[in-house]
């Protein structure tokens, strides 16, 4: 009977916003393994930010999907390559947040099959400091409510946004309906994985990138900005110390999340794994 209801366990993982070719690069040379090491059944990862730091194309989706990643979501830098984001909404599994308005092209909620389960993957986006889009919280009930009468019980969230404090209302909200809220977006990583009632949170995973600057660019165009409000274009650095960050959930038949851990991965060498308080 134990062995029955392992085989209906899922184990899903979820990297953080990948940041350009040192993102791309790390994840080349790291996932495959972790996949094969913990048993991963299905792997999520924001991409909005893969190539160059700003969009998506449909080449490095192509090399993400290629190195064993499922689905990729985004959040307000979605639409920076607008025709190959386009072109991956209408052919590839690549979400963007659901609380767009009404008419924008592609879809945040995809339903997809892992043996007899069904996972629900939702992205979506917060409002402070985020283009105009429609109120998450509102949203997503309606969306979870669907959901819940559908019989979907296996359901993850990408939390794209910006403030701490509505990732949090997000995970009050929704404790014990869903299987797992993960935020992004930040690129830092926070230390407050934990499993309410079943649902695996963490404020934001972090990014996957360089990690020896500003959030995955060169320093020198934010420091210039900072000291004289003078902008310029944000580079991504060519030779950096990197990092990969992913979380791992274990989540029952009835979509409870019992396990969750972060994997951080630095330059390909060094790996610190955290694992999350259950409540
Ligand atoms: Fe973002």
């Amino acid at each position: 009977m134990i062995e029955e209801n392992k085989e209906k366990e899922i184990s899903i993982a979820f990297i953080g916003d990948i940041v350009g070719r040192p993102g791309r690069k790390i994840i080349k040379a790291n996932l495959e393994r972790v996949v094969e090491e913990h048993k991963i059944d299905f792997v999520i990862a924001n991409g909005e930010n893969a190539s160059h730091g700003f969009g998506l194309t449909v080449k490095n989706a192509n090399e993400l999907f290629n190195c064993g990643i499922d689905i990729i979501t985004g959040g307000n830098h979605s639409w920076d390559k607008k025709k190959d984001m386009i072109t991956l909404l209408e052919s590839k599994p690549v979400l963007r947040p659901d609380n767009y308005p009404e008419g924008v092209p592609g879809s945040g909620v995809k339903i997809v099959e892992i043996g007899n389960v069904q996972l629900a993957v939702i992205n979506l986006m917060g409002l402070y400091t985020m283009p105009q889009v429609l109120n998450p919280f509102n949203h997503i009930l309606e969306i979870v409510e669907k959901l819940e009468k559908d019989n979907i019980k296996h359901i993850f969230i990408d939390f794209h946004a910006e403030v701490t404090a509505e990732k949090r209302i997000l995970m009050q909200l929704l404790k014990g309906r869903v299987s797992a809220i993960c935020g992004t977006h930040t690129h830092v990583g926070t230390d407050d994985q934990e499993i309410t009632d079943g649902t695996y949170y963490v404020t934001d995973i972090g990014m996957t990138g360089c990690r020896d600057n500003v959030i995955g660019m060169e320093s020198d165009i934010p420091i210039k900005k900072a000291l004289t409000g003078l902008g310029g274009h944000f580079n991504v650095p060519n030779n950096c110390k990197s990092i990969m960050q992913i979380a791992i959930i274990k989540i029952d038949e009835d979509g409870k999340s019992n396990d969750g851990f972060k994997i951080k991965i630095y330059d390909d060498k060094e790996e610190v794994i955290s694992h999350c308080i259950v409540n």
